[in-house]
């Protein structure tokens, strides 16, 4: 069997490293990974926004001495790019989002941990060494919330990262035809795609069972991933949530607090006039609302009316150091990724998010480098012209 290094040693860019992880991965999972709501016209989207923009470089700058660290919500890190909350990633890779998570702090980046991890609040914090976030659903049940948000002050994530996008689910329509739905419908077909990648097999079987672990021994919840998982249906989408429920947050939370999945520059006013810390421009990777405009298009917008006041994350469809580069000189202060590190997870396990994050930073060094730019604070719209 050949090994993660091994792996690796093949890949290039990200795409690569994506490339291979799905080849490792049932198709059930790669799908619910790569999948979106609907047509996906958001997730293309995502993707091409960035060909909107041409860099104009700056000759002659002089740019022998460059650095790439950024302080995003109060947190300073080595590069500008930080994990996003995904759930359920021991799908990917048995050690899940503990491997994630150390491979940011290894990098000097942040790894926010999702409500619904495989992976607990306290298990990941006791095996990063970087800074750590946690992404808050909405729920309905207020008691569990303060509960997840007690448990993450007192485990020491810093931030914590709201998300505003789920009022309801998007309609992943591959998750329906694989079955993968709460409960999990499987097929004779699915179970045969299954058994066809055995190295992902045997790491499910060797692992802990995948379920949404911070759940786990809340009383009432019972133990159970379809159960679980059904609660967690019911729980956790809230469509009665509007601003008073994000003041509640705000009062309840004493660190720095993001607000992702906000599009509209007057939302972005509100969040913040509301005590946001931060504003993550996000259409959650475009797996809620199809047809909602590409993250990095609402950008520019978003950030003129934030004015300063707030720091602005970009996420979705972040594949190139490129892409980091445009997205900062649009005026965001980090971006966030999401597929590209479930994805290096299910290649490699960490060494694969590991692999990423260097990926990522190399190419954004010599980006800035051929943009005579020496650090993230001098990119600017001046280097950005529209594409012809
Ligand atoms: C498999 C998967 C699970 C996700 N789970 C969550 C989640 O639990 N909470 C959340 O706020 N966003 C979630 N997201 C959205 C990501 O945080 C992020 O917005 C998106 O992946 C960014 O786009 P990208 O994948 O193109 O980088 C998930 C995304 C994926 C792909």
């Amino acid at each position: 069997m050949v090994g993660p290094s091994r792996r690796l040693g093949r890949t290039v860019n990200v795409a690569d490293v994506m490339a291979l992880g799905r080849r490792r991965l049932p198709r059930l999972v790669a799908e619910f990974i790569d999948g979106g709501a609907e047509d996906e016209a958001t997730v293309a989207a995502n993707r091409r926004a960035f060909a909107d923009w041409d860099f104009a470089p700056r000759a002659l700058v002089g740019v022998a001495r460059r650095s790439l660290g950024v302080t995003v919500l109060g947190e300073p890190l080595a590069l500008p790019v930080v994990l996003s909350p995904t759930g359920l990633a021991r799908l990917a890779h048995r050690e899940g989002e503990a491997a994630a998570a150390r491979a940011a702090g290894q990098a000097g980046t942040a790894f926010t941990l999702s409500t619904g991890s495989s992976c607990s609040i306290e298990e990941v914090a006791s095996a990063a060494a970087g800074p750590l976030w946690f992404q808050l659903y909405l729920w309905r049940d207020r008691a569990l919330v303060e509960q997840l948000l007690d448990r993450a002050a007192a485990a020491g994530y810093r931030a914590l990262v709201l998300t505003v996008d789920v009022p309801v689910m998007g309609r992943r329509e591959r998750d329906v035809r694989n079955g993968m739905t709460i409960p999990p419908r499987f097929t004779p077909a699915t179970a045969l795609d299954v058994l066809r990648r055995p190295a992902w097999l045997a790491g499910l079987v060797r692992g802990p069972s995948i379920t949404f672990a911070n759940l786990v021994g809340v009383p009432g919840r019972g133990r159970g991933a379809a159960e679980l998982g059904r609660y967690t249906n019911e729980e956790l989408v809230n469509p009665g949530a509007d601003w008073e429920t994000l003041a509640w947050v705000r009062h309840r939370w004493s660190g720095p607090l993001a607000v992702k999945g906000i599009l509209r520059p007057d939302d972005a006013r509100r969040a913040v006039d509301a005590g946001a810390d931060g504003i993550v421009v996000s259409n959650h990777g475009g797996r809620q609302l199809d047809g909602a405009l590409p993250a990095l298009r609402a950008l520019p917008a978003v950030v003129d009316a934030v004015g300063g006041r707030a720091d602005v994350i970009l996420d979705g469809g972040v594949r190139r150091g490129a892409d980091v580069a445009k997205a900062l000189a649009l005026g965001a202060k980090a971006v966030s990724i999401g597929r590209p590190y479930l994805m290096g997870l299910a290649a490699a396990g960490e060494p694969g998010v590991a692999a990423v994050l260097r990926m990522l930073r190399d190419e954004l060094d010599s980006t800035l480098a051929l943009l005579g730019c020496p650090s993230p604070s001098g990119l600017d719209r001046d280097l950005l012209v529209p594409a012809g």
